[in-house]
């Protein structure tokens, strides 16, 4: 690793002049960095791993990645993670949030095969975290479905319940004793709404009627609350442990004042965070939804709505199923109400179902990413409606973080992004009373950011992809958060908590 202490100072000096908080964070409060499997490990096939889903659609299909790149070596983190630890316990986090890629321990996806050396990489690695007093906080999908599932329909087929849920058990047999913190999916969002329809779509990439979608978020929702209830019933009384999802939606503000446009952004809201939080913490899907999909499917002359519907049994079985809000957050959006307008997009679909024009303000400072620009007050609005619509939980910003090209190893907008990101989260603490319980960066290295390949960075250390050493360099934004992480402080001198 290769420090330059020169540049904490100067990380110091940038835009906190202007209304970055003195407040210190709570004293329990826990700061972390996030990764995922498949964006930093490589080692693809490596030592018995089974082919995932991207590894088949970025090796099939390299035209849809930025650059035509793939993430086989990416940060080459399956053989450097004794250097990615040492780095962690220098920059001070009290927790790494981690996925462990499904195909590494079953190769086919099925627990009838296990593959040993893939179980040892990650007892392995869970162990040298906690010999350094890190906190291994374990997703057990970040999108990496092994192949041979997806084949079979991946989150679209009702027998993934409980596949995921053999894969889940076993995780906690194989890694319970280590790992006390577990989250089932990451931002079931991304890859139900964004694989199955539209555009701009990751892995499968398909283009399905907007049943897909639906019956994705069914068949994950399903999955999950299996999951929770196997640890909650076999392991939770012996290992001591929590579990809970980590859902992600960017702020969502009403584009004009009038009622229409609020109402957009309620739609919004419950379109992207409400299908799947709805039915975790308040049970059943939105009723807006309900309504919505139900009405459009019949104008659309459907026998039925394509939203499925739950039992109540399993309205039941679902609810309660986290115990506590993991959230993802970035960034914000304008959204102005469009029903039945019929250029919103193409329909029947999942976007005139939701029935909102999308937009962005461009006065809000723009990242290396189309959707990315920095609107700290919407994240503080965010943090404000899950404390509102979902009974006041703790919660765990599991995510958050700004991408820039990563040319430079001093990178100013992350930092005052991160300055100004987390004195909005203070505000809610302090101010508005939501119970916000720690932290989390995405990401502690540049890596594979799926469709757009290696062209946009969101590390705090670079890595050099043309090396094949893959060497790491901490960045300016490193030493800041390091410096945040120890005093509990945004600035040089805070208030007492
Ligand atoms: C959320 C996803 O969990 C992560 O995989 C992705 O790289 C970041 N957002 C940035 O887009």
């Amino acid at each position: 690793m290769n420090m330059k202490c020169s540049v904490i100072l100067l990380a110091f000096t940038v835009s906190y002049a202007s209304g970055i908080s003195n407040r210190s964070f709570p004293a329990d409060f826990k700061f972390g960095v996030t990764t995922a499997a498949y964006q930093i490990e490589g080692g693809w096939n490596e030592d018995g791993k089974g082919e995932s889903l991207w590894d088949w659609y970025t090796h099939t299909y390299p035209d849809r990645i930025q650059g035509g790149t793939n993430a086989d070596v990416t940060c080459d983190s399956y053989h450097k993670y004794k250097e990615d630890i040492e780095i962690l316990k220098d920059l001070g986090v009290n927790f790494y949030r981690l996925s462990i890629a499904w195909s590494r321990i079953l190769p086919e996806g099925t627990v009838n095969h296990v593959n040993q050396a893939g179980v040892d990489y990650y007892r392995t690695v869970f162990q040298l975290l906690i010999d350094n007093g890190i906190v291994p906080v374990v997703t057990l999908y970040h999108w990496d479905v092994p192949l041979t599932l997806s084949e079979i329909g991946g989150w679209t087929n009702p027998l993934l319940v409980d596949y995921f849920a053999d894969y889940a058990r076993l995780a906690f047999e194989l890694f319970g004793d280590q790992v006390k913190q577990w989250h089932t999916f990451n931002e079931p969002q991304s890859f139900c709404m964004l694989s199955y329809q539209g555009p701009l779509r990751k892995a499968p990439g398909y283009d399905l009627p907007a049943e897909a979608v639906y019956q994705c978020n069914y068949v994950v929702l399903k999955a999950h609350a299996k999951a929770y209830h196997i640890y909650d019933d076999e392991f939770r009384q012996k290992q001591q442990g929590n579990i809970s999802i980590v859902l992600v939606a960017h702020w969502k503000e009403p584009a004009s004042d009038s009622d229409a446009d609020k109402e957009g952004q309620n739609l919004a809201l419950q379109f992207e965070m409400g299908l799947l939080a709805n039915p975790i913490f308040n049970g059943n899907w939105p009723q807006v939804a309900i309504d919505r999909v139900a009405e459009r499917s019949k104008l659309e002359g459907y026998p039925r709505s394509r939203l499925p519907e739950f039992t109540q049994e399993e309205i039941d079985y679902i609810k309660g199923t986290a115990d506590y809000f993991g959230l993802n957050h970035y960034t914000t959006e304008l959204v102005s109400f469009a029903y039945n307008v019929t250029n919103v997009t193409e329909y029947p679909s999942f976007d005139a179902d939701r029935g909102v024009l999308r937009t962005t303000d461009p006065s809000w400072p723009q990242s290396n990413m189309t959707w990315l620009r920095s609107v700290p007050w919407g994240f503080r609005k965010m943090l404000n409606w899950i404390d509102q619509s979902y009974g006041h939980p703790a919660i765990l910003v599991t995510e958050n973080g700004w991408a820039d090209d990563g040319t430079s190893r001093e990178d100013p907008q992350r930092i005052s992004y991160i300055q100004d990101y987390l004195t909005a989260l203070l505000e809610a603490i302090y101010d508005d009373g939501v119970n916000v319980i720690g932290y989390s960066q995405w990401s502690i290295y540049d890596n594979f950011e799926w469709l757009s390949g290696y062209m946009a960075k969101f590390g705090l250390v670079y890595v050099d992809f043309s090396s094949p050493n893959r060497t790491r360099t901490p960045k300016s934004s490193y030493y800041y958060y390091q410096k945040i992480i120890k005093t509990k402080c945004l600035v040089d001198t805070c208030d007492a908590a």
